[in-house]
């Protein structure tokens, strides 16, 4: 009998995790990149990195030369193909880039200047790892540029190093690739502390932000603690422990999610106008391979299928900033950074997920999911509520998410049109009279309709910005209603009739007094008198200031009052003190907005209270 043929079990397939590179602008991450690229470069395996679209591939082999001496002191052998850099631009003009190669980061890299510390860039890319749970290490990059610092040559370690074993080491390849705590240990004390004094500033900084960080060699568990490794993207020292730290953290926390599949999945990174080629699309694929010729389906506002014309690969380049070229392949395998030229795709949004098939009714199937996936989060008129719009549907998921607590009128894919405007302003609450947009266009007639009619355009590329701007919108709208019913309100407020200062008797009485508090025409006003309590007096007619009429009086005015109701020298004389007449349920009201009241209001409103209390206990109750 023919022995039964052994079933082997299906291959697991690692491929690279995406790790995004985010900082403030110049704090030098396209330079720590080139580092990174140009050490392997000088090993003559140039055919081996492929830089795409800001994306770089850096295969295992390269790494494990850069890292080598790292990987034996940690232990480790590296088990995932390489890596894949995604560099973003740090200026303040590009938080959609950023957010986007936040959003399909397996591992991302903070770059922050060690002599600048966290800038808004630094604290807005913070804000986005949190937003997508990301895990990163923080490069404290620059490390060269404290004073005092000197980067050691590879002469010098190895010359420490054989005095301190008394073995010559193995040689060294890769001469730029020194570890930040050989370079550390070859600086001044006075150095030493001098860094420890910035690199610790950046780390308060961090923490402050509620991130838990420390020296990556002084970490018990990266679980709980990010790494953050010094380096100097200029000279190389640190990056053998940056690398090692990324590749640990991708084997111990990310094995599960870099498991290749047979599905191929991306995300549009930018939509490009080439040469001869017309709209292109510059996509990251993260699972599966693309192929020439595939059907390529585009989620977003319109979900679309198109077939793939050509796929071009970026040819090997020194500098992700020199001018790409790109060769046509047949297919190009996650994770990777490719060309797309496709027909139909004008219209595609940058951040919109692909999904590549070889068979159109698989195609049509995710097409139809892409639409359900739009209906499913996509909100469409409840009776009251905000209008909210966004470019796509996780961006609109992020968003409903972070609004949770509001009611939501209706949210949709697609830029702020008139038509939102519309029905923003349908609502009854004034606090619901918002459009708000996250990385969407706003409409010129869209803006001009919601200034015509008063409704509240926030629109802006950061979901956390829009929640706070919403918020603190709503509170000065809230604050301006409560202020307007406090208008309505008797305030309060006291006058003491200054002796010598009757102008008129009765009918009206005309007094000069001394304010104290807030005093309006039309206030009513009481005195307090010993035997028989609280006494109504009569209502303020006119205030009079230097001979014109005023709408308001306040503390330190000096005015005629001109009261209907009492005769001077009969219910009130010379001297006496009136307070404005506060009914009980004006108090209650009074107290909830005490916090628009004045303090010499707030002191008046105490006297009355204890006045009003003395002759009638239920008051204020
Ligand atoms: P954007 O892409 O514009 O956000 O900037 P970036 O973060 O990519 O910074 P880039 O790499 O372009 O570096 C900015 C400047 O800092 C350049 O002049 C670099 O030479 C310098 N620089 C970067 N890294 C280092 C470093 O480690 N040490 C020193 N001394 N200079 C550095
Ligand atoms: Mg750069």
């Amino acid at each position: 009998m023919p022995e039964k043929e052994e079933q082997s079990p299906k291959e697991i397939v690692l491929r690279q995790p995406i790790v995004t590179v985010l900082g403030h602008v110049d704090h030098g991450k396209t330079t720590l990149l080139d580092k990174i690229r140009q050490t392997s470069l000088a090993e003559k395996e140039p055919g081996q990195i492929t830089q795409n679209i800001g994306a770089s591939q850096i295969p295992t082999n390269v790494v494990e030369k850069i890292c080598k001496a790292c990987l034996v002191k940690f232990k480790f052998q590296i088990t995932i193909p390489g890596l894949l850099f995604i560099d973003t631009p740090g200026h303040e003009a590009f938080t959609t880039l950023r957010k986007r190669g936040g959003s399909i980061a397996d591992l991302a890299i903070l770059v922050v200047d060690i002599m600048e510390g966290l800038k808004p860039q630094t604290i807005e890319s913070l804000e986005i790892l949190k937003a997508e749970k990301t895990p990163f290490v923080i490069a404290v990059n620059k490390i060269d540029r404290i004073p005092g610092w000197k980067t050691p040559t590879p002469e010098q370690l190895e010359r420490k190093k054989i005095a301190a074993t008394g073995k010559v080491p193995e040689g060294r390849k890769y001469k730029e690739a020194i570890m930040f705590v050989e370079s550390f240990g070859h600086q001044s004390v006075i150095t030493q502390r001098k860094f420890e004094e910035q690199f610790y500033k950046i780390i308060e900084q961090i923490s402050k932000r509620g991130f838990s960080a420390d020296r990556f060699d002084r970490i018990a568990s990266f679980k709980s603690t990010i790494a953050a490794v010094p380096v100097s993207g200029k000279t190389g020292e640190g990056v053998p422990e940056l690398l090692a730290i990324l590749i640990g953290l991708a084997q111990q926390f990310l094995t599960k999610q870099l498991v290749l599949t047979n599905e191929t999945k991306g995300s549009v990174l930018e939509v490009k106008d080439v040469v001869g080629l017309g709209k292109t699309l510059d996509v990251i694929i993260y699972d599966g391979t693309i192929r020439r010729g595939e059907f390529m389906v585009i989620g977003g506002k319109n979900p679309m299928i198109t077939r793939i014309k050509c796929l071009l690969e970026p040819e090997p380049l020194k500098d992700t900033r020199a001018e790409k070229k790109f060769k046509p392949v047949d297919e190009c395998t996650a994770a990777c950074g490719v060309r797309v030229a496709a027909p139909g795709i004008e219209n595609v949004i940058s951040g919109s997920p692909i999904v590549v098939v070889n068979r159109e009714s698989d195609a049509k199937r995710i097409f139809i999911e892409f639409e359900h996936e739009k209906e499913k989060v996509e909100i469409v008129r409840e009776d009251e509520g905000l209008v909210l719009k966004a470019d796509s549907v996780g961006s609109l998921e992020a968003m409903l998410n972070i609004f949770r607590d509001y009611p939501i009128k209706e949210a949709t894919i697609g830029n702020i049109t008139k038509e939102a405007v519309i029905h923003a302003e349908t609502n009854k609450e004034p606090t619901n009279m918002a459009v708000i947009g996250f990385n969407v266009g706003v409409a010129e007639d869209a803006a001009t309709m919601a200034k015509d009619k008063g409704i509240k355009i926030l629109s802006s590329n950061i979901v956390y910005h829009l929640v706070e701007d919403y918020e603190k919108w709503s509170k000065d709208i809230s604050e301006k209603l409560k202020q307007n019913e406090i208008d309505v309100l008797t305030r309060p407020g006291k006058i003491s009739i200054m002796t010598g200062y009757v102008f008129r008797a009765s009918n009206p009485a005309i007094v000069g007094c001394d304010v104290f508090g807030f005093l309006k025409p039309g206030y009513k006003l009481f005195k307090w008198d010993k035997q028989l309590g609280v006494r109504e007096v009569g209502e303020i007619k006119q205030l009079q200031k230097e001979g014109t009429n005023v709408d308001s009086a306040k503390t330190g005015d000096k005015l005629a009052v001109s009261i209907t109701g009492p005769t001077v020298g009969r219910q009130v004389v010379e001297g006496d003190v009136l307070y404005t007449n506060i009914g009980s349920e004006e108090f209650k009201r009074l107290r909830q907005f005490e916090k628009f009241l004045s303090n010499s209001e707030k002191e008046v409103l105490k006297e009355i209270f204890d006045l009003k209390r003395k002759s009638n206990p239920r008051y204020g109750i």
